[in-house]
């Protein structure tokens, strides 16, 4: 191991997971699908300004750590949204209003939407979630976009940056007292009481079908990633939240290729719920205020379908500490080619990096020079002032220092 990722010589939790019985089969089309995948990229590649964002090859850190090749997807230029989560909330907006308006005895699609055609309809149905920044922001571009109104519940630590990214696409934000899933709770009984409908990111019983549509949004991505790699990867490291991004991955790449790669779903240690599922064998919430640098992680509660795919397919669970993120955010930044990353799209490599440095837990994830590593860079700079203060540069001056 190369003295330059020595820095990473950290800490961490690591957990193999016995429910995982390698090389079975993919039986979760009832949650997530290549047929869904089908439809939900029929749909998003027609936006306007689809395009698929990049794939970097790492052909330097690949070296370094002893694997064969080394890829980051990076989401920062997502219909300029900086998230992947572009992909689910808004996919879900366009459903939901194209199947009201089929209730109605209207055959709608999305550019009848865009166009406005059916606004007198659209403008009086509200959708409304929960979101700790990426999430809320993907429903109300989606809503601006298709002709709904739309109602974000954001919790204590969302930065006020996110939240103004959030109300830039007019959707009405509230904070709330409490954490993210007291967000979740409050946001469903407001829907309940106001006639709006819930767009989730994650599903709890009783409530599953839109964030079906929310994680086959996501699928549209790995696809994107597939053809760009022209390969198949061997270990793909996933971060966690609900868990709805690693479980979009899982299925669209155990259900698509022969031989899928080994999955390790990283978390900070301080909203680790899917590495406490893993080790009771169901879902277990964590409690507290959940509090790391991690936004878009900063999660207590599984998403129940995205668990149920997790749980088959997920062999290696890991969490960390955030003293790893400032230092992967500044390693991408410092790169030749510069990437904007924030503080969630690097947990995956960090754990890479963290594991390449324990010799152990490296053998034990069975990383070696035969070793194709992809990660998703999951957001840029989604909470500008955050990122300037962890990289020590603005994205612009990142991005200009070409
Ligand atoms: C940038 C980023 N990466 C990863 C995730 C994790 O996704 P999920 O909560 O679906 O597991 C999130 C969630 O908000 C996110 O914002």
């Amino acid at each position: 191991m190369a003295n330059r990722y020595s820095e990473f010589s950290l800490s961490f939790s690591h957990f193999v997971n016995p429910k995982v019985q390698l090389g079975s089969e993919y039986k979760h089309q009832d949650i997530l699908s290549l047929e869904g995948f089908e439809l939900a990229n029929k749909e998003i590649t027609s936006w306007d300004n689809y395009q698929p964002t990049p794939l970097h090859s790492f052909d330097d850190i690949a070296q370094e750590t002893g694997v064969s090749s080394v890829f980051y997807k990076d989401e920062n230029t997502r219909f300029n949204l900086k998230s992947f989560k572009a992909l689910g909330g808004a996919y879900a907006v366009a459903n939901l209003l194209i199947k009201k308006l089929k209730d109605e005895g209207i055959k709608a699609n999305s550019s009848d939407l865009i166009l406005g055609t059916y606004k007198d309809y659209t403008s009086k149905l509200t959708v409304c979630c929960a979101t700790d920044g990426n999430h809320g922001r993907s429903v109300a571009w989606g809503a601006q976009q298709f002709g709904c109104n739309c109602e974000i519940y954001i919790h204590q630590k969302v930065s006020p940056g996110r939240e103004k990214a959030i109300a830039k696409y007019g959707a009405l934000v509230n904070r709330i007292d409490g954490n993210y899933d007291e967000s979740v709770r409050i946001a469903a009984k407001v829907a309940e009481s106001n006639g709006y409908t819930v767009v989730s990111d994650t599903s709890y019983e009783g409530y599953t079908d839109i964030p079906k549509d929310v994680m086959q949004g996501y699928t549209v991505m790995v696809d994107e990633a597939m053809k760009q790699m022209n390969d198949t990867p061997t270990h793909v490291f996933l971060q966690g939240g609900v868990g709805g991004f690693p479980s979009a991955v899982v299925s669209f790449l155990q259900e698509s290729l022969d031989c899928p790669p080994i999955f390790i779903v990283v978390e900070p240690v301080n909203a680790d719920c899917l590495f406490q599922s893993a080790v009771n064998g169901e879902p277990t919430p964590i409690h507290g205020d959940l509090d790391t640098i991690m936004a878009g992680l900063a999660c207590g509660e599984v998403s129940v379908l995205a668990w149920s795919i997790l749980e088959s397919h997920v062999t290696h669970f890991m969490s960390i500490t955030d003293e790893s993120i400032p230092k992967a955010m500044q390693l991408l930044a410092n790169r030749k080619t510069p990437i904007v990353a924030g503080e969630s799209a690097v947990t995956g490599l960090a754990g890479y990096l963290i594991a390449c440095n324990d010799s152990d837990l490296k053998s034990k994830l069975m990383i070696n020079e035969n070793s194709k590593v992809l990660f998703f860079g999951t957001e840029g700079d989604t909470d500008e002032e955050m990122y300037e203060q962890l990289v020590g540069r603005s994205s612009e001056q990142v991005l200009n220092s070409l």
